[in-house]
């Protein structure tokens, strides 16, 4: 079984995604042994224990300094013990010493193309802000193994997404995610779980 721990920051979607296709057989070889988030308030908190699942919030402003805060991230994914740590919609810079002790064992989910709009800034609706701006006419969402840049690791799977005439970028979200992430990010990890990558 590949022990699943999710950082989380917000509605967690994508984390429903994932603990649907554990109970619906879509993720095999699969348990979440727990899920964190940096945000006390975070809907994905509840999502996580409605489905009976280890919940904890951990907030850097609960710490005096950042290196305390990343200790105790570091901690919790310890005591844990996963096999594999999926970020899914995890707001936070992920520290450097987690990142080395858990080399390829991070994977993060993008709701655009990489390298398109991608990097330092973008995240959430920013990302569909910026590409309806600049008029692309196709999006999408990527699954990537974490490294030491942002949104620079070794891409797992990329689907695309075509805008539409009209376009909001919540609109454009929630298409990115119904047709994309939730799609991609869910087949990563039981393609993780059963040795297919
Ligand atoms: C998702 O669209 C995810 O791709 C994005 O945040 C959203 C979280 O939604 N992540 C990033 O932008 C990371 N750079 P969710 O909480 O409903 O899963």
């Amino acid at each position: 079984m590949l022990r699943v721990a999710v950082c989380v920051s917000g509605g967690g979607t994508n984390l429903q995604a994932i603990i649907d296709a554990v109970q619906n057989g879509v993720i095999t070889n699969t348990e979440i042994v727990g899920v964190f988030s940096n945000n006390p308030n975070a809907y994905a908190l509840e999502r996580a224990k409605s489905a009976g699942i280890q919940a904890v919030s951990c907030s850097p402003k609960e710490y005096a300094t950042r290196d305390e805060f990343n200790k105790a991230f570091l901690n919790q994914m310890d005591a844990w013990n996963p096999d594999l740590i999926v970020l899914a919609g995890f707001l936070v810079i992920i520290p450097p010493a987690l990142i080395k002790k858990y080399e390829n064992k991070i994977i993060n989910i993008h709701p655009s193309l990489i390298p398109s709009f991608c990097g330092t800034g973008f995240y959430g609706l920013k990302v569909h802000e910026e590409a309806l701006k600049r008029g692309v006419k196709v999006t999408g969402a990527t699954v990537h193994f974490v490294d030491e840049g942002t949104d620079t690791g070794r891409i797992i799977n990329q689907k695309a997404v075509y805008i539409e005439e009209g376009d909001t970028p919540e609109v454009l979200q929630r298409r990115v995610m119904e047709q994309a992430e939730w799609v991609i990010l869910p087949k990563a990890i039981n393609d993780i779980a059963n040795h297919i990558i």
